[in-house]
């Protein structure tokens, strides 16, 4: 490990705990606890030990061939496409793959269950439910067979998968193969838990996080497209934070509302010096917000399962990026929420219920720092610093983005107080643009996939970047923050999901949307995996050759 002890120390104080995190480079943190960024491997009794996870490769250029392009020595399998039979009863796979997150079953890194989100269908929703999109008249004239269907392909799909001579395959009729869709349903839980008795559907999965205790969490973000497409009623039904049990095939997945409601990017969980769970979580849009979630309860390892309680009691804080502050969004302890009112004069939070439900309004009436689209959040497993992709920003002139490093006070993620650095940069001379979703490897590395959007790519200021890539970031060292390309995405197409197996040997990648932009249904622009004149298809792939 070779963390710049001067930089460390400057920002997050010399205490006890990141002493010794230096010394031993192990993080922060209770033996046998994981953070995110890694897989909740403890649970199975697997080694957490940080290892010299060292990858040699010789990065590739920008390419805008239609294929995941890899370095030499490296190699992919299509574990799941669209439409793939998951179970005995027929379910499938379901459209536009995104997060994943592998579980090894009984601590196999070469058999588990993967999780993976299904975002959205965008004009490539003729290819699954019929209807034109590219000549839809301005009127809504989805069938309710068509929208079903659609709300069928979107959300989330358990699968079972294994390794085998060295291939990783599908488990077509696993008993854990399941799908949590647009149709499936769901409880509330939290202080807004008495919006609805009971909510149908979770839909704009777009990336999502993992627990201490094994399981889901998974985002919902741009859900009004969705409640729009399908003549939804309950918008505030939708654009929260849903946690899923992928061993427990009959489980009713749960929407948890401390965690507020706003178009969720993603989760990240660590626990804090104090031993309270915390949740980073960034709003994917242009002058949104970073947030963090406190539990009020401590972590407690021996509690398996029931730790997801923690999840329903805690406190909703928002940064202020120019004063280094975390603002709680709480209702009660809140002049300016209390004091905000509408147009009419009339208040704008009733109960903390109102601020959870509308937490765009919360927190810009709190002072929050409108943001350049913040994505991916992510807790890096040795010094415990949190990175946020900050996609881009046209409002701003901030075309390309940048990754913010951000750096919590006394190393105490419970706390109130921070400061941040530009980690990294977007642009011709850093060689990526948009960054989205993160992994941290064992050594500290960041593993980042760019979003320019399908209509921008190989275009004007973005052609250089050739399509949607993967990139290679040490954080420490003398390498710290210079950008490598490792992979490449098919036309169209952008990489999600970046997950890391427990031992590392394999690199699961969503393909998102390949051939979106295209002019005719009849003539896709790609035709990854299967080739030919084949329809693109959206899946996950497996990376090998670490
Ligand atoms: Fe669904 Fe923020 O990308
Ligand atoms: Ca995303
Ligand atoms: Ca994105
Ligand atoms: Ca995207």
């Amino acid at each position: 490990m070779e963390v710049n002890r001067r930089q460390f120390l400057t920002y997050l104080g010399a205490g006890t705990a990141a002493l010794a995190s230096l010394a031993t480079g192990i993080p922060a943190l209770a033996k046998g606890e994981t953070i995110s960024g890694k897989t909740a491997d403890h649970l199975f009794g697997l080694d957490t030990t940080p290892k010299k996870f060292n990858p040699k490769f010789s990065p590739i250029q920008p390419s805008t061939k239609d294929d995941v392009i890899l370095p030499d020595g490296y190699r992919y399998d299509v574990v799941a496409v669209y439409g793939d039979k998951i179970n005995s009863a027929g379910d499938t796979f379901g459209f536009n793959a995104d997060f994943n997150c592998f579980l090894p079953i009984d601590g196999n890194p070469n058999h588990g269950l993967l999780w993976t989100n299904h975002e959205y269908l965008g004009e490539l929703e003729y290819y699954v439910t019929g209807y034109d999109v590219l000549n839809a008249a301005e009127e809504n004239k989805r069938t309710p067979e068509q929208i079903e269907k659609y709300l069928y392909a979107l959300g989330g799909s358990v699968i079972e998968i294994k390794k085998e001579n060295g291939k990783w395959k599908l488990v077509s009729d696993s008993k854990y193969g399941r799908r949590v869709s647009g149709l499936t349903k769901h409880e509330l839980t939290g202080p807004a838990k008495s919006i609805a008795k009971e909510v149908i559907g979770t839909f704009a999965n777009c990336s999502g996080g993992v627990t201490m205790w094994n399981t889901i969490l998974s985002c919902e973000e741009n859900y009004m497209d969705v409640v729009e497409d399908c003549k939804l009623q309950e918008a505030n039904h939708y654009g929260w934070v849903i946690e899923v049990d992928p061993f427990d095939p009959k489980s009713t997945p749960k929407k948890h509302t401390a965690l507020g409601r706003f178009s969720h990017e993603n989760t990240a969980m660590v626990i804090a010096s104090t031993g309270q769970l915390v949740v980073y979580m960034g709003d994917d849009a242009n002058d949104q917000y970073v947030y963090k979630y406190v539990s009020n309860g401590k972590y407690d390892p021996s509690a398996g399962k029931a730790n997801s309680k923690l999840l329903e009691e805690g406190t909703l804080y928002v940064a202020n990026f120019s004063k280094g502050k975390w603002v709680a969004l709480d209702l009660a302890k809140n002049e300016a929420l209390q004091k905000a009112v509408d147009a009419d004069k009339k208040p704008l939070f009733q109960t903390q219920a109102d601020v959870l439900v509308n937490c765009r309004e919360a927190a810009k009436a709190a002072g929050a720092t409108a943001m350049d689209r913040p994505e991916d959040v992510e807790v890096h497993p040795i010094d415990g610093s949190i990175f946020i992709s900050m996609t881009n920003n046209s409002k701003h002139g901030n075309f390309y983005g940048q990754i913010v490093r951000m750096f919590e006070s006394n190393d105490n993620h419970a706390g109130t107080d921070f400061t941040f650095e530009i980690f990294a940069t977007g642009g011709p001379q850093s060689g990526f643009a948009a960054p989205d979703n993160m992994a941290f490897d064992s050594a500290g590395n960041l593993w980042v996939v760019t979003d320019i959007s399908s209509s921008s790519m190989n275009t004007g200021i973005y052609k250089s970047f050739g399509n949607n890539g993967v990139f290679f970031v040490p954080t420490s060292g003398s390498n710290k923050g210079q950008v490598e390309q490792f992979a490449s995405a098919p036309v169209g197409a952008e990489m999600t999901g970046p997950w890391f197996t427990p031992d590392e040997t394999t690199l699961f990648l969503s393909v998102q949307h390949p051939g979106e932009n295209l002019q005719a249904y009849d003539k896709p622009t790609s035709h990854w995996p299967k080739g030919g004149s084949s329809v693109a298809l959206p899946g996950v792939i497996a990376v090998t050759g670490f």
